[in-house]
């Protein structure tokens, strides 16, 4: 497997003081911060937008590279996913990962996109997030079969095709959820076809779940509730890091 990325999730931080505890979160060894957006429409929750986003990028230092330490690991758990890819590019994220459900619901498949009617198909919303410079993150919700991303990953055109997977081990929305371990063959499925590929679990990965999820394949780790509600945060990133790679 790709190396272990660790990248706690901010939705379990201290929103009063959201850029202070993100600048610890790095100092505690995390490689990215893991940013949930929502909606309120593609989940049953609202976080925050592009500003709050930008106001904490220019706290913690940015990466050397896209997808380096201190990357901007935005999951983007709104409609429309193609409608914010600017708006965030300008908002300092690194990694703009969309929602397969979302981008095939924007748009039918066989409306051609044009420069008012942005892309909106896995694979033109990838080239577009590319165009913009950044990485480009694929989610799917645990009702999503694996099976929706092999036309994806197998995109003849390397720029259409996804810098990394997210299977999501709960329902979007929240933090604090259990962790649901039959999300895990989809893993197993990806990390067989793809070694290098890097796959990230996003809900209730802690000390006691990440043991079977880094077997699975998984190298990009979230966690929230997990991390900000430790004593020792420091430690439990050391511990999910480990895990992975032993
Ligand atoms: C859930 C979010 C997660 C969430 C994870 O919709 O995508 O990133 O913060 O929280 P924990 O680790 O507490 O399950
Ligand atoms: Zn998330």
């Amino acid at each position: 497997s790709p190396p272990a990325i660790i990248a706690p999730s901010i939705l379990s931080a201290d929103f009063g003081a959201l850029g202070q505890s993100c600048v610890d979160t790095i100092n505690h060894g995390a490689d990215w911060l893991h940013i949930d957006i929502m909606d309120g429409h593609f989940v049953p929750n609202i976080t925050w937008g592009p500003a709050i986003t930008a106001a904490v990028r220019k706290r913690v230092e940015k990466p050397m590279s896209s997808m380096g330490k201190g990357t901007f690991d935005c999951h983007m758990m709104i409609a429309e996913p193609h409608k914010w890819v600017l708006e965030f590019k300008k908002a300092g994220c690194d990694l703009y990962t969309f929602h397969y459900e979302a981008a095939i619901n924007s748009q039918a498949a066989d409306t051609p996109s044009t420069e008012t009617n942005r892309p909106t198909s896995p694979k033109e919303l990838i080239g577009y997030i590319h165009s913009l410079g950044m990485s480009a993150g694929i989610a799917i919700k645990p009702k999503t079969p694996v099976d929706v991303l092999w036309p994806i990953l197998e995109n003849p055109i390397p720029d259409e095709r996804p810098d990394m997977v997210l299977i999501m081990t709960v329902e979007p929305g929240f933090g604090g959820q259990s962790f649901m371990p039959d999300m895990l063959p989809k893993v197993t499925a990806l990390r067989e076809k793809y070694p290098n590929l890097p796959i990230e679990v996003d809900g209730g990965l802690g000390e006691g779940t990440i043991d079977e999820a880094a077997d699975a394949g998984a190298n990009v780790i979230v966690a929230g509730s997990a991390v900000f509600g430790a004593k020792d945060p420091a430690a439990v990133i050391r511990t999910l890091r480990e895990s992975v790679e032993l």
